[in-house]
């Protein structure tokens, strides 16, 4: 078979595919250390394994009926989201994690010939989903704190945008975007703004009471952080009822397994319990923030999120990247987008102290 037979199709000729750090094992082997001591903080995922939910799912997992497609409106599901945001059941879509609901809206409002504008730096699978649909990107760049340029994000969308990439709080900043600013901004473009709340739970901001009101507002959220279920692949869109009606015109219809429904359903109920794990992360959030302020070479940006942003000032955050690879702790190089820039996922206290002595060992030495 020839080459060119297996080449992506025209237009993706220079693409460039979603990234990310090179596996726990991997990195054992390279450094020689073992899988489970390497501490992921990297992915913004949650340090908490939801063992009680397992257990309540390993007693139903005999009677789930994985000889059958979920019923792929998947109603049951829809209803819990509906307890715990307050949106109707006809506002809710459900997704394989939130990428899938950003790929969702891509592929309802994307094309070639229309483009997509993204505040700029933010959630790469954003431009992944416009480019791979065929769009044009436009990225706003932020002001210098990071804050959404909002006037700007409102020039930029024209006749030929398709679609709006908002995130808040933003990855990998971790600020927030005003709901005033929100409002602002779907009031004054004529077409659909994505608004990701990927880490609500952490914050607490949310624009969801403004769906019913504005048709060109969706809001995407994942039970992917603060609910401890990356692994299961559970997310869901809220705007109103007939977008949601548009959106699920190309929504695969079987994406999400029983098995993820059920453990996600189970999550739902035990939302008091995420409140907690997300205060938890909150509080550690700060301690951690605090230790990493204290190294002099290192500037701390204020996060609603799960995770912190540091920018190195007389280190290349590659070389910090790489040294604190070999000790086992993974975290993510943002120095492409951000000059001199690591992303760092708060964990357990307990791997918190471990990323701060390993950071005090590597300036140490030089
Ligand atoms: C802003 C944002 N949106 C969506 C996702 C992906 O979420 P999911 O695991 O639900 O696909 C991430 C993951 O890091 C994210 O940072």
């Amino acid at each position: 078979m020839m080459l060119s037979m297996v080449s992506l199709r025209s237009g993706l000729d220079g693409f460039v595919p979603y990234s990310w750090e090179i596996s726990s094992r991997e990195i054992a082997e390279r450094y020689g250390l073992r899988v489970e001591d390497v501490v992921r903080m990297d992915l913004n995922t949650s340090p908490y394994v939801p063992k009680k939910w397992l257990n309540i799912l390993a007693k139903k997992l005999p009677n789930i009926s994985v000889n059958l497609y979920p019923d792929t409106s998947y109603l049951s599901f829809r209803q819990a989201v509906s307890e715990y945001t307050g949106r109707d059941v006809d506002e809710i879509l459900v997704g394989n994690g939130g990428d899938e609901c950003l790929m969702i809206a891509a592929q309802a409002f994307l094309e070639k010939g229309r483009k997509a504008v993204i505040s700029h730096p933010t959630y790469s699978y954003f431009r992944v989903c416009s480019e791979i649909m065929g769009a044009q990107v436009e990225k706003v760049p932020r002001k210098p704190d990071y804050g959404d340029d909002v006037e700007a994000i409102i020039q930029a969308a024209d006749k030929t945008t398709g679609l709006i990439f908002l995130c808040s709080p933003n990855n990998p900043t971790g600020n927030l975007l005003k709901t005033e600013d929100i409002k602002k901004i779907v009031e004054n473009v004529e077409c659909p703004v994505v608004v990701d709340e990927a880490y609500y739970e952490y914050s607490g901001q949310t624009c969801t009471n403004l769906v019913s009101s504005y048709p060109n507002l969706i809001v995407v959220r994942t039970l992917s952080k603060a609910f401890s279920l990356a692994g299961a692949r559970v997310g869901y869109s809220l705007a109103a009822k007939e977008t949601i009606t548009t959106l699920n015109k190309v929504r695969p219809p079987n994406s999400l397994s029983v098995i993820s429904l059920e453990l996600a359903q189970t999550a739902l109920k035990n939302a008091k319990q995420v409140r907690k794990w997300a205060a938890q992360v909150v509080s550690e959030r700060k301690r951690l923030a605090k230790k990493l302020s204290k190294f002099n070479n290192i500037e701390v940006v204020e996060s609603q999120a799960n995770f912190l942003l540091i920018k190195l000032h007389d280190r290349q955050a590659e070389e910090v990247h790489q040294k604190l690879m070999s000790y086992g702790i993974v975290v993510r190089d943002i120095s492409a987008v951000i000059p001199n820039a690591l992303r760092i996922t708060v964990a357990t206290p307990r791997q918190n102290n471990r990323l701060i002595r390993v950071l005090t060992k590597i300036f140490e030495r030089g």
